[in-house]
């Protein structure tokens, strides 16, 4: 596959960007699809690693609504990274149809339409998340030792409860459907990454996802009155990005790869984290009590049901695959969120 491109859809993404500088450093040729070549703001570190990294990245128009608009870019790729999809965090979404669920599905389906009319891809690598996995927190505990396992799929997110969740189980299981539906043997094989909440540096200098907004919020010091009891399950975004390049790379790869932290973490860990490193007191050190925030919920867009189903809910994680499969090493939460705060800090100065 080596002489080959690779495409790389949603490229100036948060991950997208990571795994494109990933691949530009491992000395490949990539595809990169944004949505306008034209939007500058959007698209600048794309255009400095072209002249970091002459001749190897070319970038192509593309939406996830339109059909056929991924043929021209995946014209001789051998491998697919299927990463362009919008990540909201529920309390931002409107109209979970057409915020997340058309794109994410649609998208899927124009690539994957794609992929079957380019006989030289070999590999699609799709981005899923570990919400195609469980939608609320409290499905966990229902699971095999209460542990998140890739042997599960979400089944209780709707396009009103967990929209962004529904819309990743929908599109990871329609991509499963169109690998199952080719006729043997299977020219593509599909290997998914389904990582937890991704934190850390940002290449991308306007990226409105999910993760990085709310951890905006922390930083800003919205959240100065103290967090609710929230668990996540986190992954630094090198490592993401790496786990990609690690599915193309090793043939022995297959199905879906949990990339997170064994354990959950509590938002409060990550906020006393990030105070100690600030010193700054917008930045709380408390976690507010359950009621409180039931009570306050559903003004700031988070309903009673959804609260009772995640609030103070932690698991564990199965990430044995990423370990023994794809060698992912997960370095401390304490550097990744160093790290996503310089990041941060730069961004903001340079606005
Ligand atoms: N961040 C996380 O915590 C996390 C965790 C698990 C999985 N994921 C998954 O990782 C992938 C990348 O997410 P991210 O965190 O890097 O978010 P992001 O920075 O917002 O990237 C999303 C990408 O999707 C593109 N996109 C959105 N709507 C589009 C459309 N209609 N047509 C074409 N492109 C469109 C965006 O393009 P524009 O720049 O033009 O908007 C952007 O490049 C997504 O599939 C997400 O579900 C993220």
């Amino acid at each position: 596959m080596a002489d080959k491109a690779v495409l790389v859809t949603g490229a100036s993404g948060f991950i997208a960007s990571h795994v494109v500088q990933q691949l530009l450093e491992s000395g490949q040729r990539v595809h990169g699809t944004v949505r306008s070549t034209k939007n500058e703001g959007k698209i600048n570190h794309l255009l400095d690693m072209q002249t970091r990294w002459p001749g190897q990245l070319t970038l192509f128009e593309a939406d996830l609504l339109v059909p056929g608009s991924f043929d021209a870019a995946m014209q001789g790729c051998s491998v697919v990274y299927h990463l362009a999809s919008p990540f909201f965090i529920e309390n931002k979404i409107r109209d979970g149809q057409k915020d997340v669920v058309e794109p994410a599905l649609s998208g899927t389906k124009h690539v994957l339409d794609a992929v079957g009319k380019c006989d030289t891809v070999e590999l699609v690598v799709l981005t899923s998340s570990v919400v195609a996995i469980f939608g609320d927190n409290a499905d966990v505990l229902q699971m095999k030792n209460a542990t998140l396992s890739t042997e599960y799929f979400n089944t209780t997110s709707t396009v009103s409860h967990n929209a962004y969740s529904y819309s990743k189980v929908l599109a990871e299981k329609e991509a499963w459907r169109y690998h199952d539906a080719q006729p043997a043997p299977p020219r593509w094989k599909l290997v998914t990454i389904n990582p937890g909440m991704v934190l850390g540096p940002s290449l991308s200098p306007t990226s409105e996802s999910g993760s990085l907004s709310l951890m905006h919020q922390l930083l800003r010091g919205e959240l100065f009155l103290g967090v609710p009891d929230l668990w996540f399950s986190i992954a630094d975004v090198r490592e993401v990005a790496t786990a990609h390049l690690q599915a193309a790379s090793n043939p022995d790869a297959h199905g879906r790869y949990i990339i997170a932290h064994k354990q959950t973490y509590g938002f409060v860990e990550l906020a006393r984290i990030l105070r100690s490193l600030t010193k700054s007191s917008r930045i709380p050190k408390n976690t507010l009590p359950h009621l409180v925030v039931s009570l306050s919920g559903p003004f700031i867009g988070l309903s009673r049901k959804w609260l009772s189903l995640n609030q103070g809910i932690k698991f564990n994680l199965d990430n044995g695959p990423s370990l023994s499969e794809l060698g992912t090493v997960y370095r401390p939460l304490e550097e990744t969120l160093a790290d996503h705060l310089e990041s941060w800090k730069a961004q903001q100065s340079s606005r």
